[in-house]
């Protein structure tokens, strides 16, 4: 087991897709540990594999059932319902921005056994998962700002790359 180094911001592979898993082997097995016990070793709740500099769709999620891991994650289903809530992000040490979620979110993945699973998130749990997911895409928390944020974030950022 390890605990992995943390890609920041300007790291050019946050802006990357990530691919999908085929087959969980050991060598998977292992990544996946090493992505939950990183995420628990810098207090996050939540990481993504891209995050660790490797592009496949494996997060890790603090759940109420203690730190899991999920692979394959997608959302299945939304509600129309919006919240606004404070992010952070392992990627952005200090960042803190209020972020527009959808409320509800129904999650699909494969667990570390490759089990189908099937999970109904609101809330906090439902931003985490929003936010993770969009990693494997290559999105970041800053790119759902609006104009506005955005402008008012620029300064913090131009700190955060140097
Ligand atoms: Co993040």
């Amino acid at each position: 087991m390890s605990i992995l180094q943390i890609k920041k911001y300007g790291t050019p592979i946050l802006k990357q897709k990530s691919e999908e898993i085929r087959e969980i082997t050991s060598e998977i097995k292992e990544l996946v540990f090493d992505i939950v016990e990183t995420m628990k070793k810098r207090q996050g709740i939540g990481l993504s594999a891209p995050q660790v500099g490797v592009l496949k769709r494996i997060i890790a999620v603090e759940t109420p059932q203690g730190p899991k891991a999920f692979i394959n994650p997608q959302i299945l289903k939304m509600s129309k319902e919006i919240e606004i809530g404070e992010e952070g992000c392992l990627s952005f040490p200090g960042l803190y921005l209020k972020i527009k979620r959808v409320k509800e979110v129904l999650i699909k993945a494969k667990n570390i056994e490759g089990k189908d699973i099937e999970i109904k998130t609101e809330g906090i749990l439902a931003r985490v998962f929003q936010h993770e997911i969009d990693h494997l895409d290559g999105i970041l928390f800053i790119d759902r700002l609006n104009v506005w944020q955005k402008i008012k974030v620029k300064c913090k950022l131009k700190r955060l790359s140097l």
